[in-house]
């Protein structure tokens, strides 16, 4: 029996996190939960999986749900900005499943791995703005980071049994999301049609990532970390049919890929169940269905957001945690309708020209960029 604590339990992985304990009620207790402010869906999560702890970040939130619990039901309840630390903190005897979305997920991850808790990672951002100190963390914590987003679940599958030396190189594969045809221009695609993903349901935030390449950038930097790869040995190739998850091609030419459906259960189960792998009913891929697999370059023409998260991944310091942090911003600014899709590149870009890196940098030193890099993003779409 598995303990987990699923932070972000509300969300898109949070949700199938759920499922797949869900379907293994022998192999999974479910121990804590926390999201941000949807107490509606938490008491139903509480009443289905009965955790010991629960956070809500919002407080007027964790008031709604104390109220919507039935007195003899009642979790621990955190709330407040330290509420995540502090449910986390109460944690000795689990696994933790990271699936906030942006730099929220970075302190509860130190924190789980300050602990020595092996912590499955969906937030990216974690390892996009502090890879090297949460790199560091787990290693002298003697805690394991188990990848969750799919293309790197994928890559630690093809590695499995091999040495990282052997490696010539990691292949990340992308679906090129909803713009890789068309339409030419850009700068008028609307709110919908950039949430509009051809393979993956997923959250707003990373559905408007893939959109503009962003996402597949923060996932090599991710990579970088993961699977401690030079920025020159990963390579994105744009697979629009998303059924090889990513490659890995060895020193004497031979390639190993993951393959599967689009179903975000499978990598979320794999880092649950590692090193196992459970049986389970979860749709198969039919082959003939599939047909065909294409590969094509990414354009990073239409597509500049790819190259700079490769620039800002190669500058290293501070760098990473600033384009994140502007990208966050310049995401949410596009969702409610203050700049066009093309204009989170250029918020990006302009918020990055003006940093000055500060290498190998503290904890403190990556949130204070972070918050330098929104403050100025804002001023630049507000202009
Ligand atoms: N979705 C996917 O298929 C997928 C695939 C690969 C990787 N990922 C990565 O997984 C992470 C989560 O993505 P998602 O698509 O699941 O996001 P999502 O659907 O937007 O869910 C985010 C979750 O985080 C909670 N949250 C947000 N800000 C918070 C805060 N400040 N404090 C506490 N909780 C907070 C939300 O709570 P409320 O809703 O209650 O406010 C929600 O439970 C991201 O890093 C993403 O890049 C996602």
């Amino acid at each position: 029996m598995k303990n987990i604590v699923i932070l972000g339990s509300t969300g898109s992985i949070g949700r199938q996190a759920l499922d797949v304990a869900r379907r293994y009620p022998d192999k999974i207790r479910v121990i804590g939960l926390a999201a941000g402010s949807n107490w509606s869906l938490m008491v139903e999560q509480i009443g289905e999986f009965k955790p010991r702890v629960v956070a809500l970040a919002r407080e007027e939130a964790a008031r709604e749900l104390a109220r919507h619990l039935p007195p003899g039901e009642r979790p621990e309840i955190f709330c407040g900005s330290g509420g995540l630390l502090a449910l986390v903190n109460s944690i000795d005897d689990g696994m933790v499943l990271n699936a906030l979305t942006g730099t929220a997920g970075l302190r509860p991850t130190m924190a789980a791995l300050e602990k020595g808790l092996d912590v499955a990672l969906a937030n990216k951002e974690t390892l996009v703005a502090a890879g090297e100190l949460v790199m560091k963390l787990a290693r002298n914590r003697g805690a394991r980071i188990l990848p969750v987003d799919s293309e790197h679940s994928a890559i630690w599958q093809c590695l499995a049994g091999q040495s990282l030396k052997k490696v010539e190189k990691i292949i990340l594969t992308a679906s090129g999301g909803p713009f890789r045809i068309g339409p030419p221009d850009l700068s008028r695609v609307t709110v919908s049609e950039a949430l509009a993903h051809p393979n993956w349901k997923m959250g707003k935030k990373i559905t408007i990532d893939s959109a503009t390449l962003m996402n597949k950038g923060l996932e090599v930097m991710e990579a970088h970390w993961l699977f401690d790869m030079d920025y020159d040995r990963i390579e994105v190739v744009i697979h629009p049919q998303s059924i090889i998850h990513s490659m890995v091609e060895f020193v004497d030419g031979s390639v190993i890929a993951q393959m599967g459906l689009p179903d975000m259960r499978l990598p979320i189960q794999y880092a649950l169940s590692y090193p196992d792998r459970w049986p389970g009913e979860l749709p198969r891929v039919n082959w003939f269905a599939v047909g065909e697999l294409t590969f094509e370059p990414p354009d990073t023409g239409r597509f500049p957001c790819l190259t700079l998260a490769y620039s800002a991944g190669r500058a290293g310091g501070t760098m990473p945690a600033v384009l994140n942090a502007a990208n966050e911003v310049a995401v949410e600014a596009f969702l409610s309708g203050e700049i066009p899709f093309t204009g989170i590149y250029r918020v990006v870009a302009g918020v990055m020209d003006e940093h000055t890196v500060i290498s190998r940098p503290t904890l403190e030193e990556i949130l204070a960029a972070d918050q330098w890099a929104r403050r100025v993003a804002r001023e630049k779409i507000r202009r």
